[in-house]
């Protein structure tokens, strides 16, 4: 098992502005990373809300955090109904909300949960394992037109075109199952004179992440979910995002710029802050990640 080695830590302590008895959200749990130091920074009078949409990694954060037990409680579920979550617990206000997206390193080393194309598994990638659609589906039965549209809006991938055909010539012979079928799938489609040139990353990158979004849905429910988060916020409580990918990124800062033109946040990171230097080089997988955070005022 591998725990999640939280990104941009110091930022998250920082901005969060974390005092004893506070009550904060940490609406992606994972492996409890953020959380546990959150903890260390607000008990014993303090409370949180952790939510995710995996159980298994709650079961991880209820061993890991079990020296914090009664000051925190987990939810399973998704961040896109923190309202719902909230109002069921009677909480009226909290003092901040955590958003760190994507999947964890639990999730992709784990080669069963299929989010990884460096290792063969079943093509998954449901960060919910209790949801009906996964990756199989999607690759399996959508349109041709439906996965190069997916490939090139949650992907960026130049060659959603070719994929995409050569995904439904091979599905025609046989259901493509597997995470290393779809690599192979990616890797056969980029023209061999960009395979080495223009892919300084793994030419399968674009494409699992693309599938992986529009599984779990991840962009559309984006900024209606941060959007509830600054609308429990106590006045300065604070809101902290942590993207992975100029997709989500977007999103952050749009959602951002309109809260504080309505008058409702401050936002306190006018360019998104990213890791420092000796952070990436002691956890590559921090490299392209992005951080915002704002004030509710
Ligand atoms: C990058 S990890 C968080 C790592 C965590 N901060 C830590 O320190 O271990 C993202 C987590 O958010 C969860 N997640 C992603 N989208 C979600 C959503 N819409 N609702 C709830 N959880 C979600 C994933 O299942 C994953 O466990």
């Amino acid at each position: 098992m591998v725990y999640h080695v939280p990104v941009m830590p110091d930022e998250v302590i920082k901005f969060l502005n974390l005092k004893p008895g506070q009550l904060i959200v940490d609406a992606t749990m994972g492996t409890g990373g953020h959380s546990e130091m959150i903890l260390e920074r607000i008990t014993p009078k303090g409370r949180l809300i952790g939510i995710d949409r995996d159980k298994d990694s709650l079961e991880i954060c209820r061993r890991r955090l079990e020296r914090f037990t009664g000051t925190f409680q987990l939810v399973h579920g998704n961040f896109a109904q923190v309202d719902v979550i909230l109002k069921d617990l009677k909480i009226k206000k909290i003092d901040g909300i955590l958003f760190d997206l994507g999947i964890s390193t639990f999730q992709l080393k784990d080669k069963d949960r299929g989010f990884s194309f460096l290792e063969e598994g079943p093509l998954d990638m449901r960060m919910d394992r209790t949801s009906y659609f996964s990756a199989y589906d999607l690759v399996n039965n959508l349109k041709e037109k439906e996965i190069s549209d997916l490939l090139w809006s949650f992907g960026e991938e130049r060659w959603h075109n070719r994929i995409a055909r050569i995904i439904v010539e091979e599905r025609e012979r046989h259901p493509i199952t597997t995470t290393a079928q779809l690599a192979n799938i990616a890797a056969r489609s980029v023209p061999v004179r960009y395979r080495h040139s223009h892919y300084k990353i793994h030419p399968a990158t674009r494409t699992f992440q693309a599938v992986r979004i529009a599984v779990n849905r991840e962009l559309e429910i984006l900024e209606g979910a941060l959007n509830k988060g600054i609308e429990f916020l106590k006045i300065k409580g604070r809101i902290c995002v942590i993207s992975f990918h100029s997709l989500e990124d977007r999103i952050a800062k749009h959602t951002f710029k309109k809260a504080q033109a309505e008058g409702l946040i401050n936002i306190l990171t006018p360019k998104p802050l990213t890791p420092a230097q000796l952070e990436v080089e002691s956890n590559p997988s921090s490299r392209s990640s992005k951080f915002r955070a704002a004030e509710k005022i």
